[in-house]
């Protein structure tokens, strides 16, 4: 029984071959499998996301992987954060089954060359500023899907346009896998969690706060009657380039359901930014909406 047993398991398998096996028994058996990919260096974002899977099926899966494929030649590859042991000891108390550790070796074999490309929304926005990103993304997702066939795979809105990337994958290459997008956790002053935050001086952690305000104060201006997508972004570019050190990628505003960019907010739309503080990227993100009914 979950949450009461001491004598509850989570099995670390670093084999592909082996978690594959693995799940297709436990299909066999007719478990429902619910599974979060993550990068580690795991915070309350993706444990929010783990126990979102938790109440909905039977087995929970978590793969922990840093996958070079979705990483530029001169990004952050070689520094991302890593603690299998603290990510263990979090996943643990949450009643994780399997937590999937794989090599780049056992993903990327030697002669790999085959790779998912989902063209027209992994293009803008991030996709721009990060040539490849999405398809080493899309890639390695649909790799992990094969190998953990999820009945449910659980993703946060955080990274909206990678989410959006995943949804129209899952369908294309007709997975039967249900996407479920969980909303943005965020520290108590409104920054969206991330494993790069720790790259931060505490300096740039308190300029990091202008991402989610200026998101939050263009939510209040829609809800006080402002429409036009430009006059939002100009309101947030301008208290964002009042930040010393912080360089502006891109503030975008696209329609939530097909990431199209708009002018006028009629319909659910989100305001979207990566932002550049000192030498780390932030990226977030929030629903704008002309009614203001959902949060998050
Ligand atoms: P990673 O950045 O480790 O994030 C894993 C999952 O946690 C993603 O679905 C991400 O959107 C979610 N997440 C991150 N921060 C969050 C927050 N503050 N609130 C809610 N959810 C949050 O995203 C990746 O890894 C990789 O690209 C991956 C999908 C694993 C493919 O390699």
């Amino acid at each position: 029984m979950k949450g009461f047993g001491l004598e509850q398991k989570m099995r670390v398998i670093k084999s592909a071959k082996k978690m594959q096996a693995v799940s297709m028994a436990l299909k066999r058996q007719g478990k429902t499998i619910g599974f979060v990919p993550t990068m580690g260096y795991l915070h309350q974002g993706h444990l929010s996301l783990v126990r979102r899977a938790r109440k909905i099926s039977d087995i929970v899966v978590v793969s922990i992987f840093v996958n070079p494929a979705q990483f530029g030649p001169k990004e952050d590859l070689n520094r991302y954060p890593r603690d299998l042991k603290g990510d263990l000891a979090q996943l643990k108390p949450l009643g994780v089954d399997y937590v999937f550790f794989p090599s780049v070796k056992d993903m990327y074999p030697e002669g790999y060359q085959t790779f998912v490309e989902v063209e027209k929304l992994s293009q803008g926005l991030c996709g721009d500023f990060r040539p490849g990103h999405f398809r080493g993304v899309a890639t390695v997702v649909a790799k992990l899907f094969n190998i953990v066939h999820p009945d449910v795979a659980v993703f946060g809105e955080k990274d909206y346009q990678q989410l959006k990337v995943i949804e129209q994958m899952t369908k294309d290459l007709n997975f039967r896998i249900k996407i479920i997008g969980a909303k943005t956790i965020r520290e108590k002053d409104g920054l969206a969690m991330s494993s790069r935050n720790s790259y931060l001086s505490k300096e740039e952690r308190e300029q990091a706060r202008a991402l989610s305000q200026a998101l939050f104060l263009a939510r209040e201006q829609v809800k006080a009657g402002e429409r036009h997508a430009d006059k939002l972004i100009q309101t947030a570019r301008r208290m964002l380039e009042k930040i010393p050190k912080l360089r502006i990628e891109y503030i975008e505003i696209r329609d939530s359901e097909k990431l199209e960019p708009v002018k006028i907010i009629d319909k659910p739309c989100q305001m979207l930014m990566a932002v550049w503080i000192g030498k780390t990227r932030l990226i977030d993100n929030l629903r704008i909406c002309p009614q203001n009914k959902r949060k998050g």
